[in-house]
């Protein structure tokens, strides 16, 4: 039997809905396959500063560290999305979680699903077949960089990288895009910022190594519009910390829903798999949370464990899921299932082959 331990970061608003789907769906690939997966509940975010006044305490941090894997919700809540003065943000345990695991590398899969095309609002012959890959630094950059208030009532925060925490993401990249497509593009802005310039120096130093994956270079406001122009063009998107953060929340209009992408993060310790969506708290409690992005962050956290075949099981249920519509409502407004039902229907498939009806 294979034991693995799994830390599980619920968080706020729908993370605990969306994650207990993710959760059922890995007891089912247990069960059916044999592994034994344990789940270890810690507060992070919001609700972590509820109950001890820090976003990531020391014991979830421990917590992490020992686990095979992490699970997490979303984390964050509109009381300090509205105060600016804020000193404590349910963010800051999140960005401490990735710094302090050494997880530089996010990895954000989008893919336009055939049975999902109109449900974009961009038009289907442009995003039909789109499949992409971004790989965002996740450690450094704007995000970690020296920040503050001058005496004169201005701001500051300082993007710094490194050659080192550039060349090692970009390896991964380029890895990845020899098993896809042979194609890489590096993401910047090099005609405007220092960090871009050396983002282009080392990429193209690198390059040489992978003599099967063509290169290609683009600007940022560029890439944003080529997105949504032209998304076929793209396999493996490379870019730094804040670009890749903006650029993968447009793509997922080529999904169709905010609510279907996940990702993997990945580096020196425990690998962490979140959607990439936030804690929607306007929906919290509703049974109206897509659960299907935390079920495929599930299925990337199963292929970390090297187990394929279950990964490629879960999203065939999902796939299942997507072509029986058994969908919540931002996919299916006329006839919408409930957090739970989808999950639940995701799960059943993932044990016998075949999804339960409506209750
Ligand atoms: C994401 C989120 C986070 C980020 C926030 C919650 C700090 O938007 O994972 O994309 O900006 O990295
Ligand atoms: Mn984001």
């Amino acid at each position: 039997v294979l034991k693995k331990q799994i830390a599980v970061l619920a968080g706020d608003g729908i993370g605990p809905e969306v994650c207990r789907e993710a959760i059922k769906v890995l007891e089912a690939i247990g069960e059916r396959f044999g592994h034994a997966f344990t789940f270890n509940h810690q507060l992070m975010g919001a609700c972590a500063i509820e109950a001890s006044g820090t976003p990531l305490p020391e014991h979830t941090l421990e917590a992490c560290l020992e686990a095979d894997a992490i699970l997490m919700g979303a984390i964050g809540d509109p009381k300090y999305d509205n105060d600016p003065t804020a000193k404590v943000r349910p963010e800051q345990g999140l960005l401490r979680l990735r710094k302090s695991l050494g997880l530089f590398a996010n990895i954000r899969p989008v893919t336009a699903y055939q049975v999902l095309l109109q449900h974009s609002p961009l038009k289907n012959d442009r995003i039909e077949g789109a499949d992409m890959l971004f790989f965002r630094e996740l450690t450094g950059g704007i995000y970690f960089g020296e920040k503050g208030r001058n005496a004169d009532g201005s701001a500051y925060d300082h993007c710094t990288y490194s050659r080192e925490e550039i060349s090692r993401i970009a390896h991964l990249a380029f890895q990845s895009a020899e098993g896809r497509r042979h194609k890489l593009t590096l993401v910047d802005k090099a005609n405007v910022l220092e960090t871009s310039r050396l983002w282009r120096e080392v990429v193209k130093e690198i390059a040489p190594a992978y003599p099967s994956v063509v290169v290609e270079y683009l600007f940022v406001d560029n890439a944003a519009m080529q997105l949504i122009l032209n998304p076929r063009q793209f396999d493996v998107i490379l870019t730094e910390n804040m670009f890749g953060d903006i650029l993968s929340d447009e793509a997922s209009v080529i999904a169709g829903s905010l609510g279907l992408l996940p990702s993997a993060s990945v580096g020196v310790h425990t690998a962490l798999f979140e959607p990439i969506h936030g804690s929607y708290p306007q929906a919290a409690g509703k049974g109206i949370a897509n659960p299907i992005a935390t079920i495929l962050s599930a299925a990337m956290l199963l292929e970390h464990f090297a187990l394929k075949q279950e990964a490629e099981l879960v999203r065939e249920a999902v796939q299942h899921a997507l072509d029986n519509k058994i969908l919540t409502p931002e996919l299916n407004s006329k006839a919408p299932y409930t957090t739970e039902q989808v999950g639940s229907f995701i799960a059943c498939y993932v044990k016998e082959g075949a999804g339960p009806g409506r209750d």
